[in-house]
């Protein structure tokens, strides 16, 4: 159920309006006249500008754009992590914004996976320990738990790794812990910053591919930041973030 239901339910409006909103509710993520400016020592720093997103379910959508453009910022505010200045943030069936700090947490463990460039697994836990820990912030008791990580670590190719601690692990295999970890309360959104940017080209190829296999078979809607445009190309769509807004970038196809 959602937190924070949209105000006005399709059953209550006049047929004509139906139809349009029916159409609108299958975009998961809706991002309107959205800003963001942080106070700084050196004055206000605005990085959004009447900045607009819509993202239907099921897409893949990659994110690029300078270092320092806002990137992180913007998958923060879709995630709950950080708030808007101004604007409209709706994602999974949630007004982010409107969120207490509670219930941002609630939201975050229920519709958000996150992944990282660095994994920011727990380094005194196992593998298994790791995946387990959303499921256990829910409420889950600890043996299913743990069941349902060996699950995913399966999911992701490390089945046999599972009481490795983070620091025994490669680099590639952490980041599969940690999307192991991102997804084991079955969210809808995935939102990935640079996750394959710590990696070297092989691993990064690999990773991208699990995550392209995780976000079909679990129909995921996506969102990540990359600087490889080779990987950007493979996404539904790429959004270059650019002076404060998101405008389409064209691919070439090889
Ligand atoms: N909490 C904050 N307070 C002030 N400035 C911030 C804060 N977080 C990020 N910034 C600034 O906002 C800009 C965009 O940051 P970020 O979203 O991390 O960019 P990107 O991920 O595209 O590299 C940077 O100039 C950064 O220094
Ligand atoms: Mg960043």
């Amino acid at each position: 159920m959602p937190l924070n239901p949209p105000a006005v339910a399709a059953k209550d409006l006049p047929g004509g309006q139906k139809k349009a909103l029916q159409v609108a509710s299958e975009a998961l993520v809706q991002v309107s006249g959205l800003e963001k400016t942080y106070q700084t020592a050196r004055g206000p720093l605005t990085l959004f500008r009447d900045l607009d997103l819509q993202i239907q379910t099921g897409e893949m959508v990659a994110i690029v754009g300078q270092s320092g453009a806002g990137k992180s910022t913007l998958l923060h505010i879709l995630g709950a992590l950080d708030t808007p200045t101004a604007g409209g943030v709706y994602c999974a069936s949630t007004h982010v914004a409107q969120l207490s700090q509670k219930q941002a947490a609630a939201f975050r463990n229920r519709e958000i996976g996150y992944v990282w460039q660095f994994h920011y697994l727990l380094p005194e836990f196992s593998a298994r320990e790791n995946v387990a820990m959303p499921l256990l912030a829910r409420g889950v008791r600890k043996a299913e738990a743990l069941a349902v990580a060996t699950d995913w670590l399966r999911e992701v190719g490390l089945e046999d790794r599972g009481e490795h601690r983070p620091g025994e692990l490669s680099g590639g295999e952490q980041q599969r812990v940690a999307l192991a970890r991102a997804l084991v309360n079955r969210p809808r959104l995935l939102l990935a910053d640079e996750p394959t940017g710590d990696l070297d080209e092989s691993t990064a190829g690999r990773i991208f591919e699990l995550i392209e296999r995780l976000h079909q078979s679990h129909g995921l809607t996506s969102v990540l930041v990359t600087h490889n445009m080779e990987l950007a190309a493979r996404c539904t769509r790429v959004l270059r973030l650019e002076g404060g807004r998101l405008v389409a970038q064209a691919v070439s196809a090889n």
